[in-house]
């Protein structure tokens, strides 16, 4: 049987415990999880995009089977490169579904061998967001419970705290 690919895609900007959480009950579902960074060319973000996969890199360096990347463009169309059918998402709160829910049909559409599976997270990190932790970090509040110290480190640093 062929290996069996899956994608995880997401700004993580910056990735939070809350991302994981997730990366930690996906990868039990695949051989191969790509953790893919998307470019959003609207969006400057706090981080560069490389930044952002050095920082996934360091939190999954224990893990065997996780690939850290980012792409161009289309995630449908990334996935089909890649040969994956499965597009990991996490799901919260119910204001989250909407937009899953859109994003899922849409990825279908464009690529109907996929299919978006949605994991919650566990129930520490549902209210949790890059967002949220943006602008703790920008007010100078604790960063304990939601990030990993080396991402804390790196936020300061970035923010010049
Ligand atoms: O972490 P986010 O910001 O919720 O992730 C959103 C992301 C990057 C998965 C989404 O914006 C995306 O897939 N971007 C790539 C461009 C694309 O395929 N857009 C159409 C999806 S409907």
């Amino acid at each position: 049987m062929a290996d069996r690919v899956g994608i995880y895609p997401g700004s993580f900007d910056p990735p939070t415990y809350g991302h994981l959480d997730l990366i930690g009950r996906a990868y039990k579902l695949f051989d191969t999880l790509i953790v893919a960074v998307a470019y959003n060319p609207d969006k400057e973000g706090l981080f560069t995009v490389d930044e952002r996969i050095e920082m996934l890199r360091y939190c999954t360096k224990d893990y065997a089977n996780i690939e850290i990347t980012s792409f161009q463009g289309l995630t449908a169309e990334f996935a089909r490169q890649r040969d994956a059918t499965t597009l990991v998402r996490g799901l919260r709160v119910v204001s989250d579904f909407e937009y899953e829910i859109t994003m899922a049909i849409a990825n279908q559409k464009l690529n109907p061998n996929i299919d978006t599976v949605c994991l919650m997270p566990s129930e520490k990190f549902l209210l949790l967001s890059s967002r949220i932790v943006r602008e703790i970090a920008i007010f100078g509040g604790n960063l304990t419970e939601f990030v990993p110290p080396e991402i804390q480190r790196r936020i300061k640093e970035k923010l010049g705290h």
